[in-house]
């Protein structure tokens, strides 16, 4: 039988878990929202089908596995509304960006806590998300959070060290291949194609190599070196992109990402910054 599941905070990410879980078999009546605005509530609950309700302690008592979806800065006050009610029978997932799983145990001694790192493309259920686990998490406990996560796409723990590095590779991910869309579907259009045509045809390759290096086996190095003949087009391409420095650009971008990850888990964690 699937988990119970309470989602607390209904925005982006609570409403893409919700969906998630309904396509993935869930009943509505396994699954509860909580937001802190009845506007929100009525949105979410008009887009889930989902009981959205104003009390986060009543959405999250008895449910095995308790969802954090707020922002980070709303943790601690969500914490302080829901941590009397919530036992060390139930399971914590919070998907709060660069907050510790130590903030949650300190909030709720003996209480199973996992801390995952999603990301957007669990819209259409191919979502990456990495997890790590608290000290009081049983092997049961990660299974329910696993299931639950698994709904929007695949799951891999991890420890907690490497969350700031899964934030900048597949956290902020989807971005990097967006800003390829944009800077390929733009010098399509320069080379004389139609906007729409221009579209589809970066849209469907950027799916079509995202669905071979994933399904064939086969390594992005050797994908690459199929389409590269010497001489030919690709090699032309190719020779521009290592030239003008494109590996090393997105080494800094990610370590920048990584970075800003870090500077904000110790705001999060009330440490100074030197920003
Ligand atoms: N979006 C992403 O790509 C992404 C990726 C990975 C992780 N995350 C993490 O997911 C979490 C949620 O992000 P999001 O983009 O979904 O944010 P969001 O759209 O702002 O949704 C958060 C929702 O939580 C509500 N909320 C705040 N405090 C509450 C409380 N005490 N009780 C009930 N509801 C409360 C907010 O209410 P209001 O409407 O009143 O503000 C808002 O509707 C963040 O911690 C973020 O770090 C997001």
């Amino acid at each position: 039988m699937e988990p119970t599941v309470a989602i607390l905070g209904s925005g982006a990410m609570g409403t893409i878990l919700a969906g998630g879980l309904l396509r993935a078999g869930w009943q509505p009546d396994d699954i509860v929202m909580a937001a802190r605005r009845a506007e929100q509530a009525e949105h979410a609950e008009r887009l889930t089908g989902i009981r959205t309700i104003l009390d986060p302690a009543a959405a999250a008592s008895g449910r095995d596995v308790v969802v954090i979806a707020v922002k980070p800065k709303d943790v601690p006050a969500l914490l302080d509304q829901v941590a009397d009610v919530i036992t060390p029978e139930q399971v914590v997932v919070s998907l709060a960006a660069g907050v510790p799983l130590a903030v949650f145990e300190a909030a709720m001694p003996q209480v199973p806590v996992i801390r995952a790192m999603p990301n957007t493309p669990s819209a259409v259920d191919e979502g990456m998300t990495a997890y790590c686990s608290g000290a009081h998490a049983t092997d049961e406990a990660r299974e329910k959070a696993a299931a639950v996560l698994g709904a929007v796409g695949r799951t891999i723990g991890l420890s907690e060290d490497l969350l700031d590095a899964v934030t900048a590779v597949s956290g902020t991910g989807p971005a990097y291949v967006f800003l390829l869309a944009e800077a390929m579907t733009e010098a399509a259009i320069r080379e004389g194609l139609p906007h729409h045509a221009a579209e589809m045809l970066v849209h469907q390759t950027l799916r079509g190599a995202g669905r071979l290096l994933s399904e064939s086996g086969k390594s992005a190095f050797r994908l690459r070196g199929e389409v590269t003949s010497p001489g030919g087009t690709t090699a032309a391409a190719m020779h521009v992109l290592e030239e003008g420095g494109f590996r090393a650009l997105m080494e800094d971008a990610i370590r920048a990402a990584a970075a800003r990850s870090r500077e904000l888990g110790a705001i999060a964690r009330g440490e100074e910054t030197s920003r």
